[in-house]
């Protein structure tokens, strides 16, 4: 046995059979706030991702609204349903998912050859090469440190159809693929849109402002849906944070609304997730029990549904 594969801990198991959100068709605002339960929303036109391979990219422009957590833990929740399933960090920032997600680089591997996201923007690498165990079975991330943030002014051309083709064109046995965007909509977020299939956007479901944001996402999206990626569809809004409260009612509705098609999947607030990144851990693992952990679990069954190893 290879040692990385010697190192991988299992990624705990489904949570499936619990009882907690309810499936509602749609998020109810008419009821006395005291008979108010909060469901996750699965529109009559929303259809569940049976074909794989599946591209997933998380964006909203919005900083700090949740978009490494959902990446790490719904990548984690489809993992323990058995799939191969391979994360993109495509944020140059520092404190991002490479910094929370432990890499096993191959022993033999020599520190000055581990390759990253820019290598494959610059196509010094394929996409394949870029990618690695992490300390999760089933579970590979491709890195990226701040020189990312170098595609956005010394590409040449071409960037923004880069990773689709290396996601699309290359051949490998990845189930699906989660990439993190940072917090803008400049061209690696672009870029992430023109490769995926999926957009999953994670809102505060405490935050007012949030509301005005999806409708600048909303935007760029309908560009880029026109002009680039037809197939693009918003599958997912994820009601980060969340906590029973009148605002979060009328968040879920709106989002509801901005995008009719989309689950709308309230994700249940967690004091561990800090402890969980100091710990360079993923929720799941800190702290399986957590409801958060639950609630993308069974977001991504309905994303997902019927569909494991
Ligand atoms: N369900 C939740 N319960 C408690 N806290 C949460 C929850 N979801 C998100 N948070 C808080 O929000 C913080 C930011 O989350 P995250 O880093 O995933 O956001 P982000 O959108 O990726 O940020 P950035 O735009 O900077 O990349 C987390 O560290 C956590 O403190
Ligand atoms: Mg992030």
């Amino acid at each position: 046995m290879r040692e990385t594969q010697a190192q991988t801990v299992q990624v705990s198991p489904l949570r499936d059979d619990l009882a907690f959100l309810d499936i509602v068709t749609e998020w109810d605002i008419a009821s006395g706030y005291h008979q108010w339960k909060a469901g996750i929303v699965v529109p009559d036109t929303f259809r569940p991702t049976v074909d794989l391979p599946r591209v997933m990219a998380v964006a909203n422009q919005k900083g700090g609204v949740g978009k490494t957590l959902t990446t790490f833990e719904l990548g984690m929740a489809f993992a323990a349903r058995g799939l191969r399933v391979r994360l993109i960090d495509a944020d140059p920032q520092v404190a991002s998912l490479t910094s929370w997600l432990r890499i096993l680089y191959p022993a033999d591997l020599p520190t000055d050859q581990r390759r990253s996201l820019t290598d494959v923007y610059f196509d010094r690498c394929t996409l394949k090469e870029a990618t690695y165990q992490t300390i999760y079975e089933n579970l590979f991330l491709v890195p990226s440190f701040p020189d990312l943030a170098t595609v956005e002014t010394e590409h040449p051309t071409g960037y923004e159809t880069c990773l689709r083709f290396h996601l699309w064109e290359e051949e490998d046995d990845v189930d699906v693929t989660i990439i993190d965007s940072g917090p803008s909509l400049g061209s690696l977020t672009v870029s992430a849109l023109v490769a995926a299939r999926d957009v999953l956007v994670p809102v505060q479901a405490a935050s007012g402002l949030d509301i005005e944001g999806a409708a600048a996402l909303h935007q760029t999206l309908g560009t880029i849906t026109t002009r680039m990626n037809r197939g693009l569809r918003v599958a997912a809004v994820f009601l980060t944070d969340f906590t029973r409260s009148k605002l979060a009612r009328t968040i879920g509705s709106e989002m509801a609304k901005a995008f009719p098609d989309a689950l709308v999947v309230p994700v249940r607030t967690c004091v561990e997730i800090g402890n969980a990144q100091l710990s360079k851990q993923a929720l799941r693992a800190h702290t399986p029990d957590a409801t958060t952990t639950l609630d993308y679990d069974r977001g991504a069954g309905v994303l997902l549904r019927g569909v494991s190893r």
